[in-house]
């Protein structure tokens, strides 16, 4: 590493040319380097399911590399899922590994926003409802993708909650509320995580744009938490370069390939010699990303070189995503199935579909998916004759230039290559012959079960747009309301990043399973829980609605408007609107089976370490994995219960352990009421 010494050194000898050409995209994930000085570029790359594929320099063409196949992590959301901290350091040191096998330098994740509406196109990519599991798991994250040379990159900075005009939204909200909801991950990110580079949004936060925000970036995240990593525009965000210049954003990045003409390019450098902008300011962009590039041993000393696509981080990617399905119904003991059957029928699209190249920048080009029918079959084997049948079909493609989305997602006049009623008609038809030959399947084996749920096409989980509603796409309640009048002991597994409607059918089902975008052995995973190979521990991180009507953004709040949204719910978001206003969710936030059953006793608090002790007890039959978690009662004004710590251990049969649960970074303006669940 140089010394602050030698940095200052090179910062002096820099021209303005030069300076400025390392504050600015010169490709679409890179910085030009100053060879003369040896500065190299610096390299970022989307995450945060895996490491991104790579483009042409100046195109959103895909090169389609041979090399540029990784492996595709769980979901945020699964993460999330979780409720264990072991798995986001994992995920995180996968993440890295491969970040720098692949010699990049800054991976783009953690998305840390919080899901404040089931709507949300990319709540896939971000965690949780509530603030307290965000961090927890974020900072765990960070530290296992930086100990490999390469910084994480925190984002969207800040409230950047919905997709709907996500350019342009002004959103309006509180302080206190940043404070207490929207503001925590990225603080601890900062001030625990030690992350070393920042994204700011799209979205103005109160009147400016998030990845110019003179107070956000000023004010509170370089003042206040005392941030000096390096701080990256949204690809597209800068709109000014008077604004970005004295924000405290570093690096410009964009979508288009006229690089010099980016606001941190000619136009900043005409303003600097009209004496409009000090150099200085630019001094300060550049000193932040040679001061990250000497982090990274990128300058001088020897650097971690990282690999990728190994079997360490396949089974590390499995481990996370069998511990992120979710149990939410059980009730005859129809799960886990039985290994030893003759004849399976299943059922759904999401059985055999793979979503790991989709979502928008998420999108991962993965080595392999298994798909959860793959993940069936090669754990059933041979012997046991499994018939898939689709049942249903998502959308036929209706735009063009499907590969230059990002691109798109700046330009409004999206062609259409066919009319919505004729493509509208076109479904109808298919789904109905494909529901019917479904339905005519169901009676005749043993055991049926349905795989369905959401995908990574735009108005799903994806960037750039919202979902329309909470409801299930491609009449998938039909066909499972009338799967169900044949088959009520069918199991539905479901996968998505964020709740759907049930209320048409979740009364009638008696096994439901929850999985997210569960990575490379995804439909493993699913496959080990039907089966019984695996306990599910998963728990869900965020309340399971029935309708919209139930979600705080869309009662009391704002959600998904043009222009202006305003948070007028405050910080009742998710659980803590539910549990204020009296209502009973589908699912609660927290909520999650087992094959066995826990009970804790004897919780007990000691105020003076922070740490609430409780005794848990395996009381079944089977092995598993248990998260205990620890809420804080409010008083008055304040919400019901916040979440305030958890841990996830392990218990045979039988067995008994003291759980000590470290609540010091849950506590919250002094609440110190305690409750387990
Ligand atoms: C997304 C970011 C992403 C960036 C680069 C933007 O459209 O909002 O999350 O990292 O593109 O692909």
């Amino acid at each position: 590493m140089l010394s602050e010494k030698k940095l200052n050194e090179i910062l002096s000898e820099l021209t303005l040319d030069e300076k400025l050409s390392m504050i600015h995209g010169a490709e679409f994930f890179k910085t030009a380097g100053v060879e003369r000085l040896n500065i190299p570029p610096l390299v970022f790359s989307d995450g945060p399911m895996g490491v991104r594929l790579d483009f042409y320099p100046d195109s959103w063409d895909k090169v389609n590399l041979s090399d540029d196949y990784v492996t595709y992590l769980p979901c945020n959301s699964a993460l999330a899922a979780s409720f264990s901290r072991e798995c986001a350091y994992e995920t995180g040191n996968v993440l890295g590994e491969e970040t720098r096998g692949r010699g990049k330098d800054v991976i783009l994740g953690p998305g840390v926003n919080i899901k404040r509406s089931p709507r949300c196109g990319r709540n896939f990519e971000y965690f949780s409802e509530d603030p307290y599991l965000t961090k927890e798991l974020a900072v765990e994250y960070i530290k296992g993708v930086q100990q490999w040379d390469v910084a994480a990159c925190v984002k969207h900075f800040l409230a950047n909650n919905q997709e709907t005009d996500r350019l342009n939204v002004d959103t309006i909200v509180d302080e206190d509320v940043l404070k207490e909801i929207y503001m925590p991950a990225f603080r601890d990110a900062v001030k625990r995580g030690g992350v070393l580079s920042l994204m700011g949004s799209y979205n103005r936060i109160n009147g400016e744009f998030g990845s110019q925000h003179t107070h956000y970036l000023n004010d509170v995240l370089r003042n206040e938490w005392g941030f000096d990593g390096l701080v990256v525009s949204d690809w597209g965000a800068i709109h000014d370069s008077e604004n970005a210049a004295k924000s405290g954003l570093d690096v410009e990045m964009s979508v288009t390939p006229d690089f010099d003409e980016y606001y941190l390019a000619n136009p900043l450098k005409k303003l600097v010699e009209e004496g409009k902008i000090s150099e200085e300011l630019i001094d300060e962009k550049v000193r932040h990303c040679l001061l990250l590039m000497n982090r990274l041993n990128m300058l001088d000393g020897e650097r971690k070189s990282g690999t990728y696509n190994t079997e360490e981080h396949r089974s590390a990617a499995l481990r996370v995503a069998e511990e992120s399905v979710v149990l939410l119904k059980n009730d005859k003991g129809i799960l886990p199935l039985d290994r030893k059957i003759k004849k399976l029928l299943v059922i759904g699209e999401n059985a055999d579909r793979l979503h790991a190249l989709g979502g928008g920048s998420a999108e991962i080009k993965a080595l392999y998916e298994i798909s959860p029918l793959m993940g069936i079959k090669k754990l059933l084997g041979g012997n046991v004759s499994v018939k898939y049948a689709k049942g249903y079909s998502g959308d036929i493609f209706r735009g063009n230039d499907e590969e230059k989305w990002q691109e798109r997602s700046l330009d409004l006049d999206f062609v259409r290559v066919e009319s919505d009623e004729v493509a509208d008609k076109k479904m109808a038809e298919l789904r109905k012959t494909l529901r019917e030959e479904a339905l005519a399947l169901a009676a005749e084996y043993e055991n049926v079960i349905f795989i369905g749920g959401l995908d990574h096409v735009p108005g799903h989980d994806s960037e750039g747009d919202d979902r329309p509603d909470m409801k299930l796409p491609y009449e998938q309640d039909i066909l499972i309301k009338e799967l169900l009048k044949i088959r009520p002991d069918m199991t539905v597994v479901l996968i998505g990043g964020s709740c759907v409607e049930m209320s048409e059918w979740v009364d009638d089902v008696h096994a439901l399973v929850w999985g997210w975008y569960g990575g490379i052995e995804g439909g493993t995973a699913i496959a080990e829980v039907l089966f019984g190979d695996v306990n599910p521990s998963g728990r869900l991180p965020e309340t399971f609605y029935h309708d919209l009507s139930e979600c705080s953004a869309h009662a009391i709040g704002e959600y998904g408007t043009v222009d202006r949204v305003e948070y007028k719910d405050g910080i009742y978001v998710g659980y803590r609107y539910v549990d204020k206003y009296g209502v009973t969710p589908q699912f609660p936030f927290g909520y999650g089976l087992s094959y066995t059953t826990f009970e804790c006793e004897g919780a007990t608090v000691d105020y003076d370490s922070s740490t609430v002790t409780v005794s848990v007890t395996n009381t079944g039959r089977r092995a598993g994995k248990v998260s205990v978690l620890v809420y804080m009662k409010g008083e008055g004004d304040e919400p019901v219960k916040t979440l305030a710590g958890f841990d996830k251990i392990y218990l045979e049969p039988g067995e008994k352990r003291l759980v000590r649960v470290d609540i010091t970074d849950g506590i919250v303006g002094g609440r110190k009421y305690f409750a387990v669940v």
